[in-house]
């Protein structure tokens, strides 16, 4: 069983392949929530949980004698608002009339094969049809404004999506001010919040708390998913660890301005609201128009937080990341930024790119600076022409020798954005946002398109299509380096301003899905100034995204640590870069450095003519290991072995391929100290009752006793030593 019916109950019923998710439809159309979690079977008789006739919250005036049904007290699958529950709304909706009210009640639902799909945005999608879609129709009678809930069931991936559709089936306009993805209400209160926040250069931290009484809003209003709070969150029991305990994550698929609101009530239910953020927005809805949430994702794990992420990871590699790269292997790249910055030409880059072939790069990326007259960060963004003073012969004079040397070639792009000295702002300045009268915030000394316009969207189009069909460009960065203030549209009238953020994020969508699907054999990587866009949104379109731009390996094992909560090492870009790092100024071993940069999409950023011979062989040994374990890293199960960087002296993680066959065991030690006590690490995810060849010495072990005798390393002096250890296991 995977969705069904119970007439008899009124029970709607999801099974994934380890959880259920269950609700019913009370007598007046309430549409309860009753359970998410762990497999359980339905016994007994209807439950009348929660049902209490309760001071001070009011009933639905059908029930104002019985008094037993309430709003305010009930678990529900999505809230109406402004009717009597005082909790957090899934949605607010302005009236034509200036009320501020809606009262859902169900109408009719539809069971599906296959996985539903949200116009204009990403989603997750099935391969076979092997997903199913459940669609729950509740309307307001006074106004005929409805609510479509969607719910999608990968049954394998014990995954539920959803998402809602609030449609206008009245007469008159209506404003929505607030469109939750999904609200999730949970019925006791012993949780905790495990969150993401950050900042440029540190993205990504987990910070964990218990839930309190009152109101928590995890969110970003900065146009972006944000370098400071990822819509990633996780709710756990209290004293969930890696390997047991009850945990649910929520990712919410969106790349713009998003929110996860908890309130632990009176009654200590949790309720969880995820969603775009509302504290800007509005989108008015005509009679006869609709208008969709992002999707969200949710997962449960009764076997702790890494399972947990399995799960996510698993969603993300089959059912996010998209085309022929979400698979194909990644191609090793040596990306010109830090070893050049803006000073690029064509003799500097051929000069580099030598370099880089002479280590086994797969692939050359010229990295900012290349186009308009970018010579620093303040002009050029939007003339996406190559700048001849510096490419005399054009991109063609450093792609054809690239390619000659056995690279593919690519390219850097900014394409959200102006600088107002270019030729793009001169001819355009009503293209950027900003209002009316005002002088605009400045970021990096530039601003921001108006991707809610069409003829934005088409200039932006047309010229990154001309400059991949003029070119043989194979990888495309695609940055974003400021996050959007001023968000006025000269397009659009004053009651539809609240709209612009949102239809930025839908135009972002439209330009990456037309050229992905007009250039299906380029790779592109998503960048926002490191990791400030890093979501399952945009790995619907960009399978790899740049993590950091803290390229200092030790900063690194805390962002990769943090980001792997959440999302597949397949998707997080990261590069080997020079010491003294350029970010922090730390010098940590060339081979640390590998092995961490190893835990991602792998690549270079430094000038390899820089290195001494040493450094070099090190490094093609590095590639050649890369290669070797490709399939063991990016396709196999991921393990944290010890927490961030602080909390030991040492980080430890593992990967081990999905048929026990072998792992990959990676540990750095973060703080050399005098006299230590040794380091012992054990593993998981092995075949206890298998043996296990230890590749450096060709000891054997059984997979027992690696995981739960552990391994014994040797004591390594000097800070910032590592070790990785590859497991093979023998034939039976
Ligand atoms: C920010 C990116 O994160 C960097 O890697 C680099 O591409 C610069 N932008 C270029 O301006």
């Amino acid at each position: 069983m995977s969705i069904a019916y119970r007439k008899e109950e009124q029970k709607l019923i999801l099974e994934t392949e380890n959880t259920s998710y269950r609700m019913t439809i009370e007598r007046n159309g309430m549409l309860r929530h009753t359970y998410y979690g762990r497999k359980a079977g339905i016994g007994g008789r209807y439950s009348r949980e929660g049902l209490y006739d309760r001071g001070f919250s009011g009933n639905p005036y059908e029930y104002r004698i019985e008094r037993t049904v309430s709003y305010d007290t009930m678990l529900q699958e999505y809230t109406s608002c402004g009717v009597g529950d005082y909790r957090i709304s899934s949605m607010e909706a302005e009236n034509a009339d200036g009320s501020r009210c809606a009262d859902f009640r169900y109408v009719k639902h539809e069971i599906r094969k296959g996985k539903y799909c949200i116009p204009g945005l990403p989603g997750v999608y099935d391969n076979d049809g092997e997903a199913e879609t459940l669609i729950v129709t509740m309307q307001d009678a006074v106004t005929a404004l409805t609510v479509r809930l969607y719910y999608g069931l990968l049954p394998e991936t014990d995954v539920i999506t959803r998402c809602a559709e609030i449609i206008n089936e009245g007469e008159k306009a209506v404003i929505i001010h607030k469109a939750g993805s999904m609200c999730l209400d949970l019925a006791d209160g012993e949780w905790e919040l495990i969150h993401f926040y950050g900042r440029h250069c540190m993205e990504r931290q987990p910070e964990r708390m218990a839930v309190p009484h009152g109101i928590m809003k995890i969110a970003s209003s900065r146009g972006m998913s944000s370098h400071q709070h990822n819509p990633f969150v996780i709710l756990s029991r209290k004293g969930t660890t890696e390997d047991a305990g009850e945990c649910i994550g929520i990712m919410l698929m969106y790349s713009g301005n998003h929110m996860t609101e908890i309130e632990k009530d009176q009654f200590e239910h949790v309720r969880v609201v995820t969603g775009i953020d509302d504290r800007a927005f509005s989108w008015k809805l005509m009679p006869g128009e609709s208008f969709f949430t992002p999707e969200c994702i949710l997962s449960f794990s009764h076997e702790g937080l890494t399972k947990l992420s399995h799960h996510f990871h698993q969603t993300i590699r089959e059912h996010v990341q998209r085309g022929k790269w979400a698979k194909a292997v990644r191609p090793v790249l040596l990306n010109s930024w830090e070893a050049a910055y803006f000073d690029v030409s064509e003799e500097s880059i051929l000069r580099l790119a030598r370099e880089a072939a002479g280590i086994g790069v797969d692939l050359f990326v010229l990295d900012d600076g290349w186009f308009g007259k970018r010579n620093d960060d303040n002009s050029s963004l939007g003339d996406w022409t190559v700048n001849p003073d510096k490419f005399p012969a054009g991109l063609s004079g450093v792609i054809e020798p690239i390619n000659a040397m056995g690279m593919k070639f690519g390219i850097w792009i900014e394409p959200e954005m102006v600088n107002e000295d270019s030729e793009l702002y001169r001819s355009h300045p009503d293209w950027a946002l900003k209002v009316p009268g005002r002088l605009p915030m400045m970021g990096r000394n530039q601003l921001v398109l108006d991707l809610s316009r069409r003829d934005v969207l088409e200039y932006i189009y047309g010229a990154i299509a001309k400059l991949l069909t003029d070119n043989h460009i194979e990888y495309v960065k695609w940055d974003m380096n400021r996050g959007l203030s001023d968000v006025y549209s000269a397009k659009l009238p004053a009651d539809r301003q609240g709209e612009t953020a949102h239809r930025y994020v839908l135009g972002v969508y439209e330009l990456l899905d037309r050229l992905t699907g007009e250039f299906p054999e380029v790779l592109f990587e998503g960048c926002a100034g490191g990791g400030g866009r890093f979501d399952a949104g945009m790995l619907a379109f960009t399978p790899q995204i740049w993590c950091s731009d803290d390229t200092d390996a030790i900063e690194r094992l805390d962002i990769q640590y943090g980001t792997s909560f959440g999302y597949p090492v397949s998707s997080m870009g990261a590069h080997v870069s020079a010491c003294p790092n350029h970010q922090t100024g730390r010098t940590v071993p060339l081979r640390t450095r590998g092995i961490v940069a190893m835990a991602g999409t792998f690549g270079y950023e430094l000038d390899p003519e820089k290195l001494n011979e040493a450094d070099l062989r090190e490094i093609r040994q590095q590639i050649g290991d890369f290669k070797r374990f490709y399939n063991l890293i990016q396709n196999g199960l991921y393990y944290r072995l010890t927490g961030p960087a602080g909390e030991k002296d040492y980080v430890s993680w593992l990967f081990v391929k999905k048929d026990q066959t072998e792992a990959l065991l990676n540990l750095v030690v973060t703080r050399a100290r005098a006299n230590e006590p040794q380091i012992r690490v054990r593993l998981k995810g092995l075949d206890p009752s298998g043996i296990y060849r230890m590749e450096e010495n060709d000891e054997l072990y059984p997979g027992s006793a690696l995981m739960y005798e552990g391994v014994v390393f040797p004591l390594l002096h000097g800070d910032y030593q590592s070790r990785q250890i590859h497991f093979v296991k023998e034939e039976a």
